[in-house]
Formats: structure tokens, C-alpha cells, sequence
């Protein structure tokens, strides 16, 4: 019996208070296409994303509207779960931090860290944000206001517990220096390198001034501050407290997938709640950038806000999984305008790859009556495509460890153009004219049709309905695709049936 390998990747849980819009749908969409790549490369993938539900803002967001926090958390979260069914999301787990499993976890966890003396009680005056749920000593405001949002903030005096960061400081420090990948990409690793140089303060973890959240074990006039409580999200949901059955299996974590914006809770905060409890530390957090639209940041007073439904019934979901991937290198600021969208749907989608499986496939259903032909000996041009397919493939797969998304769509693309250069070079309706040309003209069809099977084994994590409309054309069951095991050339069957493809990208009409 062979032992599965193991992934498990996470996006950040997401406020109920807001409603899903395209930078939310950016991060669990990179998540999807990395989760459905490591299936294919033959791992059993664990896929968390969720939503982050406490804290005093869903509170008063919640008692504005006249209904208790979780009624609007169960509203809320609808939301994101169905649009991640209509972005054709294949996430193995969803946590609400309002579940029991997930208290149970944080609740263990800030036990531990007590236990071992690391958590005591103080008290704390500070500039409190309340929109963004964080505290910012003097020196951080910025004409007394919110560093992050320019929003007003109050200054707080309360009983708070301590989490006792400081003490982690070298620890933490040691841990970042001997790991490049654990915090990606690397002008993200030196930003927080200098961050925990200049000092790491004991950090506050607990309010008492609200009370939607998860009380502090043996003291509920205390709630657990909500990033120690958000954070502990990617255990509960292996099951912590218990260390057995999916935490052993998949902890550490391979990859915590985020945006800029929360870099320091996933790499120092973190980090040390996990040295305090003596478990182990994920292996990477990366941190993507920030879309802009049509050059401005989004914003509900812009109302400029991208919302995703709105894209997939105007374009589908295809086309919005690939636009995102591909219009910006991951790690990246980016913006997003409807032109450069349309451009690439056109371009890309209708015009290189619908063109290429459109012309091929009525080639072979002209010439051959859609049944694949015996490939003869091969032709210069012929070994120079395969061999193309066979080392980009290699190429492909560096680029996915390494989250370089739009590059490894990039180079997916180049094998687009190789096919359909191989088209043109070859002309196969010259070929056809001349009867002596028969095998020359099976053995070209069956090299492209070939190319385009690996293709679609390709574009499936980005695309998956694309990848599965092309393994269809080409009678291929699920048994066939996955790409682990049929990555090597030459493995389309003479004799079977391929179908002429309906076009897979309608081209759209601008004005
Ligand atoms: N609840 C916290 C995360 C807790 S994780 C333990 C949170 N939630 S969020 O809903 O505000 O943001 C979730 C993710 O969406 C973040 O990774 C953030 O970077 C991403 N984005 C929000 N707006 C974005 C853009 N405009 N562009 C790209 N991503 C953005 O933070």
C-alpha cells in the first residue's frame, strides 16, 4: 500500500461584516487552483478557508440591524459559501470561529500557553481601531488616526491579559533566518525580518469591553482578543486539542495563503502563539498584493466595488478564474479594468486556445471522421513539439511550488502558441489535398490532438470546467486526468473517438 502525500493549504478567514467581493474571491481562487494542481500531482489535499465571526464590530454591526451577532454571521456567511460553490471552489472544510470544535481549540491553546506561564494578567492603555480590531501605540497614529484606515481611534484602558510575545523574539527571529520559504515572497520576509529586529512588546489578548467572542478559560469577563481566537482557526479545524487523525496528518501546514494587509498576525503573532504551546510552525505564509479597480482603491464609498457574482453571470467562471491569475504575477499589487478582462478573454481564451481546439478538432473530424489516426514517423518539427511539451511541463510544475501563477500560465500559453505554429507550419489542409500524404496528415493530427490533451491536463486547476469540456472532446474519463500519472507524451489512444468541439470561449463583442 502506497502512503498518500499530504497537503494542506488555508486561506484567511473572512469578516462577516462585509460582503464578498473580488479581492476575497483573488485569495481563495489562488488557494483553489494550488489545491486542485496538488490533487493532480497525486496528494491528499486538506483546503480550509471559512469565516472569522467575532468581535466587537459584527457586535455592533449586528445590534444596529437589530439581530444578535450570530443571526447575522448565519446570513453573512451564506454569501461567501455560495459564491465559492459558483467559483467552483473545492475547499474540504469551511470553519465558522463561532463553532464549537473551533472554541474548544482556542480555549486549549491559550491553556497551554497559561500553563507555561507565558499569559498573565496586566493592564493595557493603548489607541484603539475599532474598525480594524487593533490597538496602535502613539508614536504609530497618524494625526491621531488609524495607521491602516485614517480612521478615528480611542484610547483604552482595561484589565487585559498578556500574551508574552517579547520572549519569543529570538526564537522567532532564528526560525525566519534559517528558513527562506517560510515567509514568501522574500521583500515580504525582510519587511517583517526588520519588524521583529527592532523588538517584539507582550501583546494583549484579551477585551473585556465586548462580548461576542470566546471567553477566557476561568475567566469570562475576559474575551480572547479575535486574532489569537481567528488565528487558531487552522487547527481547530484538523481537530485540535486532538493531536491524532487529520492534525497528525496534516500539520504543519504547507502553505497559510494571505493577503499583505495581514502579514504580521500570520508570521509574528502567529508564529509565537505556536512556540508558546510547543507546537510546530506552518512552513510558508504567502502574501499576495492588493487589487486596485480601474486605477482606484476599492471602496464602498467609491462604490466601485467588484462584486464576483456579477462577473461569472457576465463572463463565467472560467474566464474570471484566469483573468485573475493571469493579468498579475501572485505577490504582486494589481489592477483590475474591464478592458484588460475582455482583452484576455479574446485574446487568450476565444483566439489562442478556443481557435486551437476548435480548428484541430474539425480538422480531425473533416479528414478522419473524428477517429484518431496511427502516428508514423516522426518529422523534425514533430520531435521539436514534443519535446517542448515534455520540458515545459517541468517548467509548469517549478512554477506552481513555487505560487508563480501567471508565470505558469505563461508558459502554458507558449504551448498554446507551439500548437498553433504547428498548425500553420504544417498546414495540414495541404497535406490533405494530396493522397499520398494520408499518414503524414494522421501523424500531425495526432501530435496536436496530443498537445492538446496535455493542455487541458494543464489549464484544469486554473479552469476546471475548460479542462473538463476538453477531456470530454477527447473521450478521456476522470481515470485519464490525472496529471501525475499522464504527463508523458504519446498516451492518446489511435482509434478513438474525439469530438468536434462547440467553440469554448464565446468572443465578446466590445464596443
Ligand atoms: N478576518 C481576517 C483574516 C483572519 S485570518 C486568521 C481578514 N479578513 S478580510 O475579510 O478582511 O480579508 C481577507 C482577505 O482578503 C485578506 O487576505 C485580504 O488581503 C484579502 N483582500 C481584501 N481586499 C483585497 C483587495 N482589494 N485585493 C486583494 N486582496 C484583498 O483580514
Amino acid at each position: 500500500m502506497t502512503v498518500k502525500k499530504h497537503f494542506y493549504l488555508t486561506t484567511p478567514i473572512y469578516y462577516v461584516n462585509d460582503v464578498p467581493h473580488i479581492g476575497h474571491a483573488y485569495t481563495t481562487l489562488a488557494c483553489d487552483v494550488l489545491a486542485r494542481y496538488k490533487r493532480a500531482r497525486g496528494f491528499e489535499v486538506s483546503f480550509l478557508t471559512g469565516t472569522d465571526e467575532h468581535g466587537q464590530k459584527v457586535e455592533k454591526a449586528a445590534h444596529a440591524k437589530g439581530e444578535t451577532p450570530l443571526e447575522l454571521a448565519d446570513r453573512v456567511v451564506k454569501r461567501f459559501q455560495s459564491l465559492w460553490e459558483k467559483l467552483n471552489v473545492s475547499h474540504t472544510d469551511f470553519i465558522r470561529t463561532s463553532q464549537e470544535r473551533h472554541k474548544l481549540a482556542v480555549q486549549e491553546i491559550f491553556r497551554r500557553i497559561e500553563a507555561k506561564g507565558d499569559i498573565y494578567l496586566g493592564e493595557y492603555e493603548d489607541w484603539y481601531c475599532t474598525p480594524c480590531e487593533t490597538y496602535w501605540t502613539e508614536t504609530n497614529l497618524l494625526d491621531g488616526n488609524c495607521p491602516d484606515c485614517g480612521r478615528p481611534t480611542e484610547k483604552l484602558k482595561e484589565a487585559s491579559y498578556f500574551f508574552r510575545m517579547s520572549k519569543f523574539q529570538n526564537q522567532l527571529l532564528e526560525h525566519i533566518e534559517a528558513n527562506p520559504d517560510f515567509i514568501q515572497p522574500k521583500t515580504r520576509r525582510n519587511e517583517i525580518l526588520s519588524f521583529v529586529r527592532e523588538g517584539l512588546r507582550d501583546l494583549s489578548i484579551s477585551r473585556t469591553t465586548f462580548s461576542w467572542g470566546i471567553p477566557v478559560p476561568g475567566n469570562d469577563q475576559h474575551i480572547i482578543y479575535v486574532w489569537f481566537d481567528a488565528l487558531t482557526n487552522y487547527i481547530s479545524a484538523l481537530g485540535f486539542p486532538n493531536e491524532d487523525g487529520d492534525f497528525a496528518d496534516f500539520w504543519p501546514c504547507d502553505v497559510h495563503v494571505i493577503g499583505k494587509d495581514i502579514l504580521r498576525f500570520h508570521t509574528v503573532y502567529w508564529p509565537t502563539f505556536l512556540l508558546a504551546a510547543g507546537l510546530p510552525l506552518p512552513k510558508s505564509v504567502f502574501a499576495h498584493g492588493w487589487w486596485t479597480v480601474e486605477g482606484q482603491k476599492m471602496s464602498k464609498s467609491l462604490a466601485n466595488v467588484v462584486e464576483p457574482n456579477m462577473l461569472v453571470d457576465k463572463y463565467g467562471v472560467d474566464a474570471i478564474r484566469y483573468f485573475l491569475l493571469r493579468e498579475v504575477p501572485f505577490g504582486l499589487d494589481g489592477d483590475f479594468s474591464h478592458n484588460a478582462l475582455v482583452h484576455r478573454i479574446n485574446s487568450d481564451l476565444a483566439n489562442d486556445l478556443g481557435n486551437l481546439v476548435s480548428r484541430s478538432t474539425a480538422m480531425l473530424s473533416k479528414y478522419f471522421n473524428g477517429s484518431l489516426p496511427t502516428p508514423g514517423e516522426l518529422e523534425e518539427i514533430d520531435c521539436d513539439l514534443r519535446d517542448k511539451f515534455v520540458r515545459q511541463i517541468d517548467v509548469v510544475d517549478a512554477q506552481m511550488e513555487a505560487l508563480a501563477f501567471n508565470k505558469a500560465l505563461q508558459s502554458i500559453w507558449e504551448l498554446v502558441s507551439a500548437a498553433n505554429k504547428y498548425i500553420d507550419e504544417s498546414a495540414p489542409w495541404t497535406l490533405a489535398k494530396d493522397p499520398a500524404q494520408q499518414q503524414r496528415l494522421g501523424t500531425v493530427l495526432y501530435n496536436l490532438l496530443e498537445g492538446i490533451r496535455l493542455i487541458g491536463l494543464l489549464v484544469t486547476p486554473f479552469m476546471p470546467d475548460t479542462g473538463a469540456s476538453i477531456g470530454s472532446i477527447l473521450g478521456l474519463g476522470p481515470e485519464d486526468q490525472l496529471l501525475e500519472e499522464h504527463d508523458s507524451w504519446g498516451l492518446l489512444k489511435p482509434g478513438s473517438t474525439v469530438a468536434k468541439a462547440a467553440p469554448l470561449f464565446p468572443r465578446i463583442e466590445t464596443e
